[in-house]
């Protein structure tokens, strides 16, 4: 049941800390600050490249995955949703792997993506959560988020789980292929490992989150902007709003803004930017205060040490406990979810059920 909750989804958003211990707890040894993969289907050392595929929310964790592979592992990486790469029949690499992410393992598309893989020669890892499901059966390995049952139809737990999974398969990756020392993995590894402390702290938030939520719950256009590995997370905040409140919204990559998107910004467009301290908050910054320049009223997630800078121009700044640049993404994932998830309060929409969706989608 919902418990004290009034709805699947204000439950599951309330279990991002234990389903994110749950999940670390899986693949990394908090003693030694090693991450320990099961036996994986590909030798990530051999790897001439990665596919990553998956749809929705999933194929957006995935884009999150993308960045840190990339970066940890110097692994070149491809990402695809899964309805697109089932009929682009990409040339793939001899020897290649591929991941696949998916909530329920039942997915059409993404299960379509997997048989074109595999008969395409790569070694499939699937990133689950239903352990028994057709994916985890026929791909070559399965990696489990541990985040129990989803109801709600838009993933929000699940979602910060293959965020997690993700980030230990990076750091697992970077090691294997000797571009991470032991120190970079304790560092890492000992980040990941205060994010479910740091994500009830978020929760904790809610009622500055509810605030919030009520001027974007006015709106009729929503801007999300990040860069790096907050841009999926922009896109994340966009579908997760699209999804249960239908207020339109667009993720874009901060640094698109002036190639199209900033002639949209007006007062009447709220912008809620992801602008995290670290090597991208200068860059991320400079585009916001370009639309703040148009009149567009900012909205920004960032932390302690980002704050002040943002506070001179941004109309809100919502300080989420510092965290370093890598577990950033899993971070800010939480409040745009609960942004959408109190817009939808306020609009009194279905929130657990959306209109037009369904959880698992098993049909093309
Ligand atoms: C969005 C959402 C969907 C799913 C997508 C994939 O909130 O829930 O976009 O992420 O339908 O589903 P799974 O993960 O079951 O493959």
């Amino acid at each position: 049941g919902k418990g004290n909750y009034r709805h699947f989804m204000e439950k599951e958003l309330h279990e991002h800390p234990a389903v994110l211990g749950d999940t670390l707890r899986q693949y990394l040894d908090p003693k030694t600050l090693e991450v320990r993969l099961p036996r994986l289907p590909f030798d990530p050392a051999r790897l001439p490249r990665l596919t990553i595929s998956a749809c929705g929310s999933a194929f957006l964790a995935g884009l999150v995955g993308r960045y840190w592979i990339e970066g940890l592992a110097r692994l070149p990486v491809d990402a695809d949703v899964a309805s697109e790469l089932r009929y682009r029949d990409p040339p793939l690499a001899e020897g290649g792997g591929a991941i696949l992410v998916s909530q329920s393992g039942e997915t059409a598309d993404t299960m379509a993506a997997l048989q074109l893989l595999r008969a395409g020669g790569q070694r499939v890892l699937a990133v689950v959560n239903v352990p028994e499901s057709s994916m985890a059966r026929e791909s070559d390995g399965a990696l489990l988020t541990v985040a129990g049952p989803e109801i709600g139809v838009a993933s929000t737990k699940a979602f910060t789980a293959q965020l997690a999974v993700l980030a230990c398969l990076a750091i697992g990756f970077g090691r294997a292929r000797r571009e991470l020392s032991t120190l970079d993995e304790g560092r890492l590894t000992q980040a990941l490992l205060e994010v479910p402390g740091n994500a009830a702290a978020i929760l904790e938030r809610d009622a500055e989150i509810r605030e919030l939520a009520a001027e974007v719950a006015k709106a009729r256009d929503v801007l999300f902007l990040g860069r790096g590995p907050l841009y999926p997370i922009a896109l994340e905040g966009a579908l997760k709003l699209k999804e249960i409140s239908y207020i339109h919204a667009e993720g874009y990559a901060a640094g698109e803004m002036k190639h199209g998107p900033i002639a949209l910004v007006d007062s009447d467009v709220p912008v809620v930017a992801l602008c995290p301290s670290g090597p991208l908050f200068e860059k991320t910054m400079s585009n916001l205060q370009e639309a703040a320049a148009r009149g567009g009223r900012i909205m920004a997630f960032t932390d302690a040490e980002g704050a002040p800078a943002l506070r001179r121009f941004a109309e809100r700044v919502v300080e989420l406990p510092h965290a370093c640049a890598f577990a950033a993404p899993i971070l800010h994932a939480i409040p745009v979810q609960l942004l959408a998830y109190h817009v939808a309060v306020l609009k009194g929409t279905d929130v657990d059920q959306p209109r037009n969706l369904a959880k698992s989608v098993t049909v093309e």
